[in-house]
């Protein structure tokens, strides 16, 4: 575990392991519907255990996530998943938490971590109006492609080697 101050906060940094199931129902509790909705893309009803025992299903290779813990609890995470070639990433952070750099700081972690997996690119779906979820990815990889289907922003975001 590390930690680091986002805005003037201090926040700590580890990856999820499969034991933190409470640690991600209570995160849910923090999210409003609109962040909910723009991270899944539907209007989840909190918390699931179908779905918190997909979250928690990491194995740090194909599936992984970052938190970020403030003394409550969890206030960010970032993760991949792989199907196949696509590697797909997602970001979500506390409503309390948000416009403070936490999803910059989340995302860049998590990316470099990816790239020395040997993971080249990340691919992204977002609703078309998420301006901030735009700016993370272009603010990631400038060169990311973005084209709209159906409402959605997908975006193929290629990965900078590790130095
Ligand atoms: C998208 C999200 C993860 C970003 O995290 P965050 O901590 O709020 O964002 P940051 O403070 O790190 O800012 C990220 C970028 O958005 C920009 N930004 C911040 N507020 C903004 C706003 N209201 N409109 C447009 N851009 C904005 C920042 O300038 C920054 O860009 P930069 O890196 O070029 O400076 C967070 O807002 C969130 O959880 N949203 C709901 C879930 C979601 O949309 N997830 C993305 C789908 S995968």
């Amino acid at each position: 575990m590390t930690s680091t101050y986002v805005g003037g906060r201090r926040v700590w940094l580890r990856l999820l392991e499969p034991g933190d199931a409470d640690l991600i129902r209570s995160f849910f509790w923090r999210l409003s519907s609109e962040t909910i909705y723009r991270r899944f893309l539907s209007p989840i009803k909190p918390p699931a255990n179908a779905l918190v025992k997909r979250l928690v299903d990491v194995d740090h290779r194909d599936r992984e996530a970052l938190i970020a813990l403030d003394e409550r609890g969890i206030v960010g995470v970032a993760r991949y998943g792989t199907a196949g070639s696509i590697h797909e990433v997602a970001v979500v952070v506390a409503d309390e938490w948000q416009g403070r750099g936490l999803g910059r700081l989340l995302l860049r972690r998590l990316a470099h971590i990816a790239r020395a997996r040997g993971i080249a690119s990340f691919h992204a779906t977002m609703l078309g109006d998420n301006r901030r979820a735009q700016s993370l990815v272009l603010g990631l990889s400038p060169n990311s492609r973005m084209r709209f289907e159906d409402g959605y922003l997908e975006a193929e975001i290629p990965l900078r080697p590790t130095g």
